[in-house]
């Protein structure tokens, strides 16, 4: 095997630079454990950038589904179907509400599904779509336009349509309203946008707003779901059910897999010739998912979200750590809001240094975002490095 220094090289050499890597190539994972290519190990508190969400790296049960499909069939065209991709969307559905699934690869990917279902949905002359600031909503066009100006630059122009308000400002909303807007966009909770959490109020007066208006409302739950923030899906916690909703990262339990939701009521907008994507579904990914799904059930991971959210909490709170004025966020999903001079991101990679996977988020905001399968001893290890670089 190439050493750490080598496959860094060969990355620099043969592979586009948009991401800003960091100098670390990754070998193999295991639950919240990670290795690179010298043989250092992490404990990784943000496993996959979210893909890692549900179960960790290479949960065995995972890694069982994916040998025993991989024995059989990979892909296949979509003209057919398969029994993985029932099963997935079948657990989706059923802990959400109800309607049917579109199957694609990523989160942008599962936007755009969203953005056409929504101005087929809302009919001729009906295009724009509300979104929020600090939002993230993926690198396509629709994403892009979708997600704030930062983003955009160099790119434009955008989609036209695309409108955006504050999180919160249900006024500001009403009057961005027209007779041209089809629907509106929310993350329940902005997870790139420093993880900022809506109110109840201002999330029942979204729904309300839609309904009153005849707009659709699509929740982009990427970031926070399945099971992320202790509940299935985020939605959950405001007591509203959007029109559509979109994940991506965990739902595939590490493998790709990004699926627009649509319910009962719009189930059936997107007809044959609308939309489509090639390996959307594919038995291999979509087993990947089923069993993931499978385990939230089986080891009750969203009581584990809580639980991983509030240790979290108290061991930072406990730990007296000055430079975090406010932690957010729902279970699983974290944010610790750092105070200058500390910058998020100096902590971040000082934590590497030590043995440490975390990530940061817009406005100086630290993000963790663990597995649900994460014990406690490795995570309290892991908040040991966190606060004594945080105290440092
Ligand atoms: C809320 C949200 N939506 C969409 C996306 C895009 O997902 P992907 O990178 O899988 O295209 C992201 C990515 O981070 C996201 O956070």
């Amino acid at each position: 095997m190439n050493t750490q220094a080598a496959i860094v090289e060969g990355t620099g050499e043969y592979i586009i630079e948009n991401y800003g890597r960091l100098p670390m190539a990754v070998t193999r994972g295991r639950g919240a454990l990670i290795w690179d290519a010298d043989g250092k190990e992490y404990i990784d508190l943000f496993p996959g950038f979210g893909a890692g969400g549900v179960c960790g790296h290479c949960h065995p049960k995972v890694v069982d589904a994916v040998k025993a499909q991989a024995d059989t069939l990979l892909s296949h065209g979509n003209l057919f179907t398969n029994e993985p991709q029932v099963d997935l969307a079948k657990r989706i559905t059923e802990n959400a509400f109800g309607g049917k699934v579109f199957y694609c690869h990523s989160g942008a990917e599962a936007n755009e599904a969203a953005l056409k279902l929504v101005r087929l949905a809302a009919g001729p002359g009906r295009y724009k779509i509300i979104s929020f600031n600090n939002c993230f909503h993926g690198r396509t066009m629709g994403g892009l336009s979708l997600t704030p100006e930062g983003f955009q630059k160099g790119f434009e122009p955008m989609l036209p349509g695309s409108v955006k308000v504050n999180m919160g400002d249900l006024d500001a909303v009403a009057g961005a309203i027209d007779d041209e807007t089809a629907g509106v966009i929310i993350e329940p909770i902005q997870a790139e946008g420093g993880v900022n959490v809506p109110s109840v109020e201002f999330m029942q007066g979204l729904r309300k707003l839609c309904d009153d208006n005849d707009l659709l409302l699509v929740c982009d739950e990427v970031w926070t779901s399945p099971a992320r923030t202790g509940k299935w899906f985020a939605y959950q916690y405001f007591g509203i059910e959007p029109d559509v909703m979109t994940l991506a990262k965990a739902v595939g339990g590490g493998l790709p897999v990004g699926v627009c939701v649509a319910g009962p009521k719009h189930a059936d907008v997107l007809v044959p010739g609308t939309h489509g994507c090639t390996m959307g579904g594919n038995p291999l990914c979509a087993a990947a998912g089923a069993a993931a799904m499978k385990l939230i059930e089986d080891e009750n991971l969203l009581d584990r979200a809580i639980h991983i959210g509030q240790r979290v909490a108290d061991a930072i709170v406990q730990a007296g750590v000055d430079c975090v004025s406010e932690i957010r966020g729902k279970g699983a999903l974290i944010g610790m809001q750092l105070e200058e001079p500390r910058q998020a991101k100096d902590v971040m990679l000082k934590c590497m240094e030590n043995g440490l996977i975390i990530c940061i988020a817009k406005n100086n905001v630290l993000r963790l975002a663990p597995a649900l399968t994460t014990d406690n001893d490795v995570l309290d290890k892991g908040l040991d490095i966190l606060i004594d670089v945080l105290k440092g």
